[in-house]
């Protein structure tokens, strides 16, 4: 059956997640050499803060732990600059899409469907984020998990798209760039795509995602292919 509804999680699948401190680091001399480490270390811990705090019902949003996790990888890495700190976050909030993105959601609203972001983050960091990147008008719905205040991949984020969209599971695409994310979402019924980016080993997990694509590029013809 054709593909109505195209849904895409935000972090690392639209939005840079080492945008921020790639940036920072070309007027910082003390990330020149550690800007990579520093982004990656700063996107696992948020990670798993996040599936930490959904297994013990100890919800805080995104945001919170976005500090948390930066706060624990810049003591790894040596850092204590309260002003790089600030900054680091502040880059955060706005931070880059990918140079496909604009184009690629342009394409499949030409098509005619209906797009949206389903996001662990808080509702005024993907308003600041989809902003900047100029893509609000491309998404139908901005759904953040602070509406039922659990992350992901708790099914009860995976519910919200059925709600706000009127379809049923098996009629959306879910793209994600987290494998663990697309893994859980095929499992609840979604059609999955993992954009994997950094050409990683598929998760060992109950779900696995039905396309695999290098980047967003090539997404609304394989969703016209559906
Ligand atoms: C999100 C995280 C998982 O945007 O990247 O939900």
């Amino acid at each position: 059956m054709a593909i109505d509804t195209c849904i895409f999680d935000a972090y690392g699948t639209l939005f840079d997640v080492s945008a921020a401190a790639r940036h920072a680091a070309d007027d910082t001399p003390a990330l020149t050499d550690i800007w990579a480490t520093l982004a990656a270390d700063w996107r696992d811990k948020q990670l798993q803060y996040t599936w930490l705090r959904a297994v013990s019902g100890d919800h805080c949003d995104f945001w919170q732990v976005t500090g948390d996790g930066l706060d624990w990888a810049m003591e790894k890495a040596g850092l204590s600059d309260a002003a790089l700190r600030d900054r680091l976050m502040n880059l955060y909030w706005e931070l880059a899409a990918y140079p496909e993105v604009p184009d690629m959601l342009g394409a499949l609203k030409d098509a005619g469907r209906a797009t949206g972001i389903l996001s662990n983050g808080t509702p005024e960091m993907l308003q600041a984020a989809t902003a900047s990147a100029g893509i609000g008008r491309l998404l139908d719905h901005v759904l953040s998990v602070e509406s039922v205040g659990i992350f992901k991949p708790s099914p009860k984020v995976y519910d919200m798209v059925g709600r706000a969209f009127g379809c049923e599971a098996g009629d959306v695409l879910f793209v994600s760039s987290n494998g663990w994310d697309a893994a859980a979402a095929q499992a609840y019924g979604f059609r999955t795509v993992w954009v994997n980016r950094a050409g990683l080993p598929m998760d060992r997990l109950p779900g696995r995602p039905d396309h695999v694509l290098d980047d967003l590029e090539g997404l609304p013809a394989l969703v016209a292919s559906l």
